[in-house]
């Protein structure tokens, strides 16, 4: 099979990992891709490297991987693909899976709304029964200010369109607030506002699998938004992610077997990845938000830890017949190296030595990029160091080994991944 996968994150490094040791793929082919996606055209399977035996149980590995610098929809015209799969949020909100006439593993432009649009969100949320918290959605900013001085509880501030990670706000009470909301109703995406309350709890990522029907959850993963050790500084898109051991059936009866079938009866069936923004509070599941993607760097834990044929789950699902996604039973950490300057200005152009392999984890590209043979960064989040074993303490001792290995100019990274709350 030949199979075309768009984007160049350290989420979509992990995916063509994971697709290239399918049996079933003949050919795969990137599109922008990474350094990491780069170097791995031609090269033997990376997880042949890894000793952990289901890691290794995987296919034959070494599938051709190529890159191409057009876009999906011009490729598509000139190539013949058995398979889509599309990792950004962008395209999906733009409609590339409508347009596209072979099988895509993502969802249409109206069912990924459930991400591009806030508002449209939460509306959602309260026709399906789902929990979540309070909210209002305003276009008007003295309507909103109004609002946000007359309840009598802390709330956070929503950008209703896609901002890149940048669009949820958490100011302190009062003056700072009214501050932020007539700051974020200038940009574009946050023309429409949502104002919600603000939850305190434990926060879970919990993705399924969705083929329009049925929903298959995979493991609950925990990011870490913050920029800073003891979750302080910036939210940022993610610092690093680890694997939870929770049993996740209740929290995916609540929070993605509603949405499915929600999605299903109102015409918009998903097909694809459907993600979960959990918030555990003393008084139940609230859902804060759904993304119609694999969350980054959530995927680069959840690759590591996937059992099943990741090609064959995803046509499963743009076939609509998913009967199955089993994961592993280990641990994985992943620890986000991102560049000088993150999340405001990253500086970029800087040589990246990755050091000496360490059996046990792998190393997913992010921002960065080759240059004849050497690796630059080439963004924000440089590389998802990935860490496996039989424990999270393991995972993570493997993962920061790893670490300690690679250099780059002005690298900074979280050294408390896996341990705040
Ligand atoms: P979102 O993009 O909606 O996931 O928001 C980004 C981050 O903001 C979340 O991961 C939370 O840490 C925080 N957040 C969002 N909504 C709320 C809420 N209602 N209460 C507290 N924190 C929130
Ligand atoms: N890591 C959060 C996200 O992918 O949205």
């Amino acid at each position: 099979m030949k199979v075309l996968l768009v984007g160049g994150g350290g989420r979509e490094h992990a995916l063509a990992w994971k697709l290239v040791s399918s049996p079933l793929l003949d050919e795969l082919v990137v599109t922008p891709g990474n350094a990491g996606t780069r170097l791995m055209a031609g090269q033997p399977l990376p997880a042949a490297r890894c000793r952990l035996a289901r890691v290794l149980a995987l296919g034959r590995g070494g599938a051709p991987v190529r890159h191409e610098a057009g876009g999906p929809e011009e490729l598509c015209r000139r190539e013949r693909f058995d398979l889509v799969v599309v990792g950004p949020e962008a395209p999906l909100a733009a409609g590339l899976a409508d347009r596209l006439e072979v099988p895509v593993f993502g969802p249409s432009q109206r069912a990924a709304e459930i991400e591009s649009s806030k508002s449209f969100s939460k509306d959602f949320m309260l026709r399906h029964g789902i929990p979540t918290a309070r909210h209002r959605s305003f276009t008007d900013l003295e309507q909103a200010r109004a609002h946000v001085t007359g309840v009598d509880y802390p709330v956070v501030l929503k950008a209703s369109g896609l901002a890149a990670g940048k669009g949820v706000l958490l100011p302190e009470p009062g003056r700072a607030t009214l501050e932020a909301l007539q700051g974020l109703m200038q940009t574009e995406a946050g023309h429409e506002v949502v104002i919600e309350e603000r939850l305190e709890g434990r926060e879970v990522s919990l993705m399924g699998f969705c083929d329009g029907e049925r929903v298959l959850p995979m493991r609950a993963v925990r990011d870490h938004k913050r920029l800073l050790d003891g979750d302080r500084g910036p939210n940022t898109g993610g610092m690093g992610a680890v694997s939870l051991e929770d049993e996740v059936g209740e929290w995916c009866a609540l929070a993605l077997e509603p949405a499915v079938r929600g999605l299903k009866a109102e015409g918009r069936p998903f097909v694809g990845v459907l993600y979960a923004g959990l918030m555990l509070t003393p008084d139940g599941l609230r859902v804060l938000e759904y993304n119609c993607r694999f969350g980054d760097p959530e995927t680069q834990v959840l690759m590591a830890l996937l059992e099943s044929d990741l090609l064959e789950v995803c046509l499963a699902c743009a076939r609509g017949r998913l009967e199955e996604a089993r994961f592993g039973p280990g641990q994985a950490a992943c620890v986000v190296m991102a560049a000088q300057g993150y999340p405001d200005t990253p500086r970029t152009g800087d040589a990246i030595d990755l050091g000496a392999d360490n059996p046990d984890s792998v190393v997913f590209h992010a921002g960065t990029k080759l240059v004849e043979d050497r690796i630059l960064t080439a963004g924000g989040r440089v590389l998802g160091v990935t860490g496996l074993g039989s424990g999270l303490e393991q995972a993570l001792a493997n993962a920061y080994r790893r670490v300690g290995a690679i250099h780059f100019e002005g690298a900074h990274y979280r050294s408390d991944i896996g341990r705040t709350a």
